[in-house]
């Protein structure tokens, strides 16, 4: 009898296609709303594999009603919306999209900082709205880039290929991890500092590091005050890493120059949140790893991993370690 999966999420046909050839595959296929909670509960009862997103929160409930459960893949490098301690002691295995997105991120986030320092998102609303006004000396000034300070927080494998980038324009980098990285030091020509060290000289802080309770709110309103006034922070991976009230207030009352943000505290971000009030925030939706090549890669990995891990095979790309 074929393994039965469930797929949180309209795939593309192909990817869809394969997972029958192996599975018996029921799925939500609301391409734009998130499976319902109790929806999840009752499916996920007689089912060996989810395929799942970062909008499906898998904790305790959803890992105990999965009684014949074996695999979770997350189709996310990220992957704080599992609890992947229960899942282990469960004897149920993990697993995440990494390598695929790294490079596609990684231009993201260095697009999100181009943007957010020349104002690209605010100038182009202005010139639609008809605001233009006249071309005159220190009208929609920004920052530059090249040759400016980076200071990359969580060098992972998206913050190495961020480095690349920032070496094409010439800039310093400097990268705070919990774990000094010394052999990446000479290998990038980068430089380590202490977090605090890392706000005081960065004119850009690039967030890439994954969300945990010892990263929650790691940037507050003591970090946001050590940074320049010139500076931008940018947030590529996780929106509860910042206290975005204490964001809208730095950000307003012009303790730092601007935001660029892909993520949020919460996903989909209210139109009426303070941070869309300001011009000075450049905002995009958690777009990330979203090219159509690598969305795909992701998907693709993620089925791997089902297929793999649900035919008593060793998962692709598990997190968790106890198989
Ligand atoms: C998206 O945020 C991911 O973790 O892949
Ligand atoms: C995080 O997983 C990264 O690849 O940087």
């Amino acid at each position: 009898l074929p393994r039965k999966i469930y797929v949180t999420r309209k795939l593309p046909e192909d990817i869809e296609s394969r997972l029958a050839e192996h599975f018996d595959v029921r799925s939500w296929d609301e391409e734009d709303k998130p499976v319902p909670r109790e929806t999840l509960l009752e499916e996920i009862k007689d089912v060996d594999g989810l395929f799942c997103m970062i909008t499906e929160k898998i904790d305790e409930e959803i890992l105990q009603a999965g009684k014949h459960l074996k695999v979770v893949a997350n189709m996310a490098v990220g992957y704080n919306n599992i609890d992947v301690e229960t899942a282990t002691a469960n004897g149920i295995t993990v697993t995440n999209t990494p390598d695929v997105l790294t490079e596609t991120t990684a231009d993201l986030a260095f697009a999100l900082l181009m943007a957010s320092a020349r104002r690209l998102t605010e100038t182009s609303d202005t010139l639609r709205k008809g605001e233009w006004g006249a071309w005159s000396p220190m009208q929609f000034t920004g920052q530059d880039i090249f040759g400016a300070t980076l200071g990359i927080i969580g060098l992972g494998r998206i913050g190495e290929a961020v480095v690349k980038r920032a070496k094409g324009f010439e800039m310093d980098v400097l990268y705070h991890s919990r774990t000094r990285k010394k052999d990446k030091e000479s290998e990038l020509d980068i430089g380590y500092a202490e977090l605090d060290q890392l706000l005081t000289k960065a004119d850009f802080a690039l967030l890439l590091l994954p969300y945990s309770s010892e990263s929650h709110h790691l940037i507050g309103k003591r970090e946001l005050a050590l940074m320049k006034e010139n500076a931008i922070l940018i947030n590529a991976s996780r929106g509860g890493i910042v206290d975005e009230d204490a964001l809208y207030h730095a950000l307003n009352n012009g303790e730092i120059w601007g935001a660029g943000l892909d993520v949020y505290e919460q996903e989909p971000v209210p139109t009426d949140h303070p941070l869309l009030t300001l011009s000075n925030v450049t905002a995009v939706p958690h777009i990330g790893s979203a090219s159509v090549k690598t969305r795909r890669a992701m998907a693709d990995l993620a089925a791997d991993n089902l297929i793999e891990g649900l035919n008593g095979k060793k998962a692709v790309t598990p997190v968790n370690l106890h198989n």
